[in-house]
């Protein structure tokens, strides 16, 4: 850099719509991550950034400094390829659990870092938690270690990792700057690419249950992401994923941790299966562990169908100091809410829609998720959704019935039963369809 650029020239250019240089945005990102640059002027280039956009070459820079503003873990040592999968979040969304040991299973090493939940969707560390005794706070040389041992770890991001990410974080969420696809694009990945990975599938969720509202929004998100994985060398390929209702049967931790296993079983909800199966698949297209998708879907089934992802999630679950008898018997191991409460269908018919958005908040009400960062889960607490879009239902059927220690459990059931639509009449039943909407790649 021939000189260190002043922040109000830097904000009067991105106010006006003109492009940073490289050198301008790597000033900017390394003072966020330093603390040198204040709150307020973070704040005004969040909004410029927002009103303005990123081109495709400020975007990749941005994104790259972002991960250069902490450590990269340093997998180099690790022959295997090693592929990491991303969802933007949703209700329901255990996938991780059952697909990344299916992945590791097939030669496939597979660096999780991953998130707890907030507001109406779930976290991956949550999930793992409800299991007795497992800890997601390794240190980086035994997470490395183990993805070496076994090809899978599972962990938390410490502070090391992607810190301007964290501040940015906190001033999008003040600065009313968060629903910004360049800034979620560039902070997912910043994350991401700090694990030191070769490739990236990225579930994008789209629906009533997701952050994008939209196949359109989902598009643009997915199309950024793949813009800074080019620039950073990395193959990415992105999936929109329906999230109008939740993802297989269980929602909230432990449930959640069950259907997991039951999909590693080689059983488990179809759409849960679908997602675990179509993710893993493109994981191995992108690896080079196989050429087609076909090929990688027949090698996840057998994974899931033959034992080897289940074998394999043991293994993790005890290198982590987890109770590894939860693969056998689950509902023994995992914590158990004491009370139960059914939630009936009020008219007979179909059910043409669970929304994914109120079942989400009917988990926060009995404690499953927090409402904030520092809020206290219950593992426990959760909703079992067992009539699913495109059920026939009769008057007094079963549809839902959550999992709950009192808390909330009012308040949860009268938004789990809002959640259901039933078009009442003679129609029959109709298959479900795919949750797979489009892939970009
Ligand atoms: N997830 C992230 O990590 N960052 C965002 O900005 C949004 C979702």
């Amino acid at each position: 850099m021939s000189h260190t650029p002043l922040l109000t020239d830097l904000l009067r250019k991105k106010r006006d719509g003109e492009s940073l240089q490289p050198d301008e945005i790597r000033h900017f990102i390394a003072g966020v991550a330093d603390d040198t640059i204040p709150d307020y002027q973070v704040g005004a280039m969040l909004m410029a950034v927002f009103l303005r956009g990123l081109d495709d070459g400020e975007l990749g820079v941005w994104a790259d400094a972002m991960v250069h503003s902490g450590d990269v873990l340093d997998l180099s040592g690790i022959d295997r390829p090693k592929v990491d999968k991303h969802s933007t979040g949703g209700v329901g969304d255990k996938i991780s659990l059952c697909l990344a040991p299916a992945v590791a299973a097939c030669g496939v090493a597979v660096p999780m870092i991953s998130g707890r939940g907030l507001g109406h969707s779930g976290g991956t560390l949550d999930k793992l938690e409800a299991i007795p005794g497992f800890r997601v706070d390794l240190p980086s040389d035994r997470f490395i270690e183990l993805v070496d041992q076994l090809g899978l770890c599972l962990i938390g991001q410490t502070a090391r990792l992607a810190p301007a990410d964290r501040r940015l974080y906190a001033l999008r969420d003040v600065t009313a700057t968060v629903e910004s696809i360049p800034l979620i694009a560039s902070s997912i990945m910043s994350k991401k690419l700090a694990e030191g990975i070769d490739a990236l599938v990225l579930d994008c969720k789209v629906g009533r249950g997701a952050f994008m509202k939209t196949v359109e929004q989902a598009r643009a998100l997915g199309e950024a992401i793949r813009v800074i994985g080019r620039a950073a060398g990395k193959r990415v390929s992105v999936l929109l994923t329906e999230m109008d209702a939740p993802i297989g049967q269980a929602v909230g931790n432990a449930t959640e941790v069950a259907e997991a296993i039951a999909v590693l079983r080689g059983g488990g909800p179809a759409d849960t299966r679908e997602l675990t199966v179509r993710l893993g698949a493109e994981m191995l297209v992108l690896a080079g562990v196989v050429e087609q998708q076909t090929e990688g879907a027949t090698r996840i089934e057998a994974a899931l169908d033959g034992g080897a992802g289940l074998a394999l999630f043991g293994r993790v679950v005890e290198a982590q100091g987890g109770d590894p008898r939860v693969i056998d018997d689950p509902d023994a191991v995992l914590p158990q809410a004491p009370e139960r409460l059914d939630i009936t269908a009020s008219v007979a018919g179909v059910v043409t829609a669970v929304d994914a958005l109120a079942v989400g908040h009917a988990g926060l009400a009995l404690g499953a998720g927090r409402a904030r960062k520092e809020d206290q889960i219950d593992h426990a607490a959760g909703i079992d959704i067992l009539a699913r879009v495109g059920d026939r239902v009769e008057v007094g059927q079963v549809v839902a019935r959550l999992r709950h220690r009192g808390r909330g459990a009012d308040d949860a059931a009268d938004q789990v039963r809002d959640a259901f639509t039933i078009a009442t009449g003679e129609q029959p039943a109709r298959a479900p369809g795919s949750r797979i909407i489009e892939e970009l790649r």
